[in-house]
């Protein structure tokens, strides 16, 4: 396996499997999956990469085969206050907080430490920007990606749009 960081103008090498994350958590989902229907690369990750103040997109790869990936970011307290969802209280956290945003490990490749390799390069790259609140948003029924997230130390701190999203925090 191999590990590269990629650029954001490469950011398409994921979209494939970003837009297979969408499915993936749709089909978990109990509560409101159909929110799950208009996201995708192009309405996620694109906007998400425009907003951050700073990006981070580390894949996995077997061969040529892109197998999975993390992206992370930094970005300013305000992108999480809007149309869609007010996601955590804006008064309880510094100007910019980091988010450990999308994670994927392709079907065939999980639970043999792909996930926490990417995990660990997520969180290195975080840390080293000093950032202190992070944050990772887990949809409801994805209870795999819950238990994985606490055990590497986040904590469960509420739940937004009616249980449709698990907000954790590194405190
Ligand atoms: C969640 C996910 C990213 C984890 O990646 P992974 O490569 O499967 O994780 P790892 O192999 O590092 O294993 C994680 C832990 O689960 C355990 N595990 C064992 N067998 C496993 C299996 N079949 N599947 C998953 N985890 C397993 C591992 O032992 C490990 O525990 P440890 O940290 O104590 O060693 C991956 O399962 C995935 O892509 N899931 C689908 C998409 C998803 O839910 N993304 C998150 C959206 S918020």
């Amino acid at each position: 396996m191999k590990y590269e960081i990629i650029r954001e103008r490469d950011a398409y090498l994921v979209k494939s499997l970003c837009n297979e994350l969408m499915v993936y958590q749709k089909s978990k989902a109990k509560i409101t999956p159909e929110r799950f229907d208009s996201m995708s690369f192009e309405t996620r990750l694109l906007p998400s990469l425009e907003k951050a103040d700073k990006n981070f997109i580390m894949i996995a790869k077997d061969d040529d085969e892109v197998v999975g990936y993390v992206y992370c970011n930094l970005s300013a307290k305000e992108v999480y206050d809007n149309d869609f969802a007010t996601f955590f209280d804006i008064n309880s956290v510094e100007d910019q907080v980091g988010c450990l945003s999308q994670f994927f490990i392709k079907d065939g490749y999980r639970g043999s430490g792909i996930g926490t390799r990417l995990f660990n390069e997520g969180m290195k790259w975080l840390n080293q920007l000093d950032v202190k609140d992070l944050f990772i948003f887990v949809s409801n029924g994805n209870d795999n990606a819950l238990s994985f997230y606490k055990h590497k130390g986040f904590k469960e701190s509420h739940k937004i749009l009616d249980g449709f999203i698990t907000v954790l925090r590194n405190m």
